[in-house]
């Protein structure tokens, strides 16, 4: 088949690859301008298999360039999730005199052994290994001695490098998934690498771990009060079921990653409520006059991830979010931002006047503001009513409900009856994440709404919940509504959205 770009449910605002299968974000690096999105990927069919290192490029975090693979399987070797940077300081010697600064890739090779481990049974080992770029990011070579950092675990994979400023080393996070566990690990030159600790086991165990992140980030906005999030996704056991990721706040000081006082080891917290936000790692290298932290997770879930109902191609990344710290309900908490990028996909603007939604849902169609690409902010007062919120992608019997349960003191999404549902089981449910008012006794719901999916920032961004939903074409309806009495709709505003393909 040849991509078009305008197949069922093909995202219009997302990164999709234009044929084959995807799954996490790997390498996400920034350089001279460019923002650098590698991802796993089989350059052989639909379904996971054939791992390979998939390369995209974009000037401003919304366009893509598909710059096909760069860092390709190669006989009993999978090339596995990882990172990317740039070796300013050509620590690794990878670089001669005149090259620019190499750009290196630290992935885990996957190896298929040709006999199972004589002590352990194992027929795959995992290892990390190295690739880099003398031209940036355009040509790639696996380093010659490979792998650079092993260890006896058949089960040993992502490794998330950068640059640790005040120990002025480079730090290594890596997951030993089956243990429940992360290593991090110091060098100098990239290729020889000394253990320093382990964290964990702690918050959610019910699966495996894996591709963890570590950054710094200032905690409401005050450089002067920083802490450190450590990442690490779950498979399965995640809140809204399957795959899932988690963040542990604290301090890492080149060594050890400390839980923040007061938080508890047994203490989970999500990312993300929805189903479909995983293996998310953010940028590297971002300049520091920009000072964002940014990244992308994978739409995708592994309960289902080889089922969903797309072709030539599966899976998409989310948008690009910016991380912040910040209190909420006297908890540090790790929230997100759509990016401000976005906005240049903005199309027809549609603002509604303040209204009283009586136990009712009522249609927007009147109101010009429908889409099966859509941005919405809309802003509530519960009143008396039990349940209200917006329905997108309406049509033909089907919608799907972004909505707040006053009881529960919960923002949701459900997906029940929101279209083709057959490939999965348990996929037609609702999922909520715990949401208190706003400071101004608000809800507000910022939703971004695309061929396949639906991604939800609650009272600016202090709850996630991303969707994938599979509706028909036609169904580009949205309502607003109230359930058990009165809501206040304080505010409105929609945007249509642009496709990133037609240029
Ligand atoms: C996460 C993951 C990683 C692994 C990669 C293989 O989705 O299982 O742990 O490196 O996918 O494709």
């Amino acid at each position: 088949d040849t991509p078009t770009f305008t197949e069922p449910y093909r995202p219009q605002f997302h990164y999709t690859p234009p044929t084959n299968w995807m799954n996490d974000p790997n390498g996400l690096v920034y350089h001279e301008g460019t923002y650098h999105l590698f991802h796993q990927y089989n350059p052989e069919g639909i379904q996971w298999g054939h791992m390979s290192w998939y390369h995209a490029t974009s000037e401003d975090l919304v366009h893509w360039e598909h710059e096909g693979v760069a860092i390709p399987e190669e006989g009993n070797e999978m090339i596995f999730s990882g990172s990317a940077l740039v070796d300013h300081d050509n620590t690794s010697g990878f670089a001669d005199d005149g090259d620019p600064a190499p750009m290196v890739a630290v992935y885990t090779s996957h190896y298929t052994l040709d006999e199972p481990d004589p002590d352990t049974g194992a027929e795959t080992d995992q290892a990390q290994s190295l690739a880099y770029s003398l031209d940036g990011g355009d040509t790639w070579q696996k380093y010659a001695g490979n792998p650079v950092l092993t260890h006896n675990d058949a089960n040993f994979r992502d490794p998330n490098v950068s640059w640790h400023e005040e120990s002025e080393q480079w730090i290594m996070t890596v997951a030993l998934p089956e243990q429940h566990k992360v290593q991090f690990y110091a060098s100098d030159n990239l290729t020889d690498w000394t253990h320093l600790s382990d964290f964990g086991p702690a918050g959610a165990t019910t699966g495996i771990w894996e591709c963890p992140d570590l950054f710094e980030l200032p905690v409401d906005g005050d450089p002067n009060d920083t802490r450190w999030v450590l990442q690490v996704d779950l498979n399965p056991g995640a809140i809204a079921g399957g795959s899932g990721a988690q963040y542990f706040v604290g301090d890492f000081d080149g060594e050890t990653f400390t839980l923040d006082e007061g938080i508890s080891e047994d203490d989970t917290h999500w990312v993300d409520y929805g189903t479909d936000f995983y293996a998310a790692i953010s940028w590297n290298d971002i300049p520091e006059d920009d000072g964002r932290r940014l990244w992308v997770g994978w739409m995708s879930n592994w309960d289902y991830a080889n089922d969903k109902p797309t072709s030539p191609w599966r899976s998409a990344q989310s948008i690009p979010r910016s991380l912040h710290l910040t209190t909420v309900d006297d908890e540090i908490r790790l929230t997100q931002q759509p990016v401000e990028e976005l906005h240049t996909l903005r199309d027809t603007h549609t603002t509604l006047d303040a209204r009283s939604v009586a136990n009712e849902t009522v249609s927007l169609a009147d109101d010009g503001i429908a889409g099966t690409t859509l941005e919405l902010v809309a802003e509530f007062e519960p009143g008396d009513a039990d349940a209200f919120g917006l329905n997108v992608r309406t049509g033909n019997n089907e919608e799907t409900v972004i909505g707040y349960d006053t009881a529960s003191e919960s923002v949701y999404v459900d997906r029940t009856n929101a279209g083709e549902d057959s490939f999965h089981d348990d996929f037609a449910q609702r999922h909520d994440a715990p949401l208190a008012v706003n400071d101004d006794g608000r809800v507000k719901l910022h939703v971004f709404v695309d061929w396949s999916s639906v991604e939800v920032f609650a009272n600016d961004g202090a709850r996630l919940l991303t969707h994938r939903i599979f509706p028909d074409a036609e169904s580009d309806g949205v309502s607003v509504f109230a359930e058990g009495g009165t809501a206040e709709l304080t505010r409105l505003e929609s945007w249509t959205l642009n496709s990133i393909w037609a240029r």
